[in-house]
C-alpha cells in the first residue's frame, strides 16, 4: 500500500511540474486493444508515448503557432481525451470540445513511418482542440489550414503535402490553406497567431485586409504570382 501510494504521489509531481502551471491532463484510451490496429497501436506507439507527444503538441500550439503566452488568451481545455476506435475513414476526427479518435483501421492499414503519420495527426487533431474557430463561423477550410499549418509549422509533413503555390483557392482547406498560411505568416510576421486571436468570438474574412492591409484574394493573386501559378 504504501508504495502504490508513493508512485501515484511521483506521478502527479511529474505530470504538474512537467506541465508548468496550466496543467492539461491528457486521457489516453485504446478501445480496440484486441483488433489488429489496437494491437499495432500498443507495439509501436503506446500510451505513454502518446500522453508524452500531447504534451509536446500542446506546448508547440500555445508557444509557437498561437503564441498564447498569456493563460487568459487560450481556449480553456482541462483535459483531451483521445480514444483508438473504429472508424472506417478518417485518420481521426476532433469532436465535442476536447475529444479526438483515431482510426484503428488508420493504424493497422499504414505504410511507411506509422510513428511519423501518427505524430503528424496529432499536431493536425490537437490543433482542433485549441484552436479559435468564430464561434463556428470560420470557414471549415480555414479550419483545417490552421491545424495542418501546426504540421506544417512542426515539420511533420509528407512529400505529398502542397508546394508553396499549390492549390486553386485560399480557402481550399489542409495543406493548400496552410501553404497559404505559411505565405501570410512570411509578410506578417505571427499572422496565423493573430488571425487566431481575430477569430475568438467571430470570423469576418476582411480579418486578411486587418493584418497585412490587402484583402484575402489580392493576397492569393500575388501569392500565386509569386510561385509563377
Ligand atoms: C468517437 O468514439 C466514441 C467511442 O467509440 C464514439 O462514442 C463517438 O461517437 C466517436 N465520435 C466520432 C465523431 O467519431
Ligand atoms: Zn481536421
Amino acid at each position: 500500500m504504501a508504495d502504490h501510494y508513493f508512485n501515484l504521489c511521483t506521478l502527479l509531481t511529474l505530470s504538474l511540474s512537467f506541465h508548468g502551471i496550466s496543467a492539461v491532463d491528457y486521457q489516453v484510451t485504446n478501445c480496440v486493444a484486441d483488433t489488429p490496429g489496437g494491437i499495432r497501436f500498443n507495439n509501436e506507439i503506446g500510451i505513454p508515448f502518446t500522453k508524452q507527444l500531447m504534451g509536446t503538441v500542446n506546448d508547440f500550439i500555445w508557444t509557437t503557432v498561437f503564441q498564447q503566452n498569456n493563460p487568459d488568451d487560450r481556449k480553456p481545455v482541462d483535459t483531451v481525451n483521445l480514444y483508438i476506435v473504429e472508424l472506417e475513414v478518417d485518420e481521426g476526427v476532433t469532436w465535442g470540445n476536447n475529444n479526438i479518435n483515431i482510426s484503428s483501421s488508420f493504424l493497422q492499414g499504414y505504410q511507411g513511418d506509422l510513428k511519423f503519420a501518427y505524430t503528424a495527426l496529432l499536431y493536425h487533431e490537437m490543433t482542433h482542440v485549441f484552436q479559435w474557430n468564430g464561434e463556428g463561423q470560420t470557414p471549415a477550410g480555414l479550419v483545417e489550414g490552421v491545424a495542418e499549418y501546426t504540421t506544417l509549422r512542426a515539420n511533420y509533413i509528407s512529400p505529398a503535402f502542397a508546394k508553396p503555390g499549390d492549390g486553386s483557392t485560399w480557402d481550399q482547406g489542409y495543406d493548400f490553406t496552410a501553404r497559404f498560411l505559411e505565405y501570410c505568416d512570411g509578410i506578417v510576421p505571427g499572422f496565423v497567431a493573430k488571425l487566431n486571436a481575430k477569430m475568438r468570438f467571430a470570423y469576418d474574412v476582411k480579418y486578411f485586409e486587418e493584418l497585412t492591409g490587402k484583402p484575402v484574394d489580392q493576397l492569393w493573386q500575388e501569392y500565386k504570382a509569386k510561385y509563377g501559378h
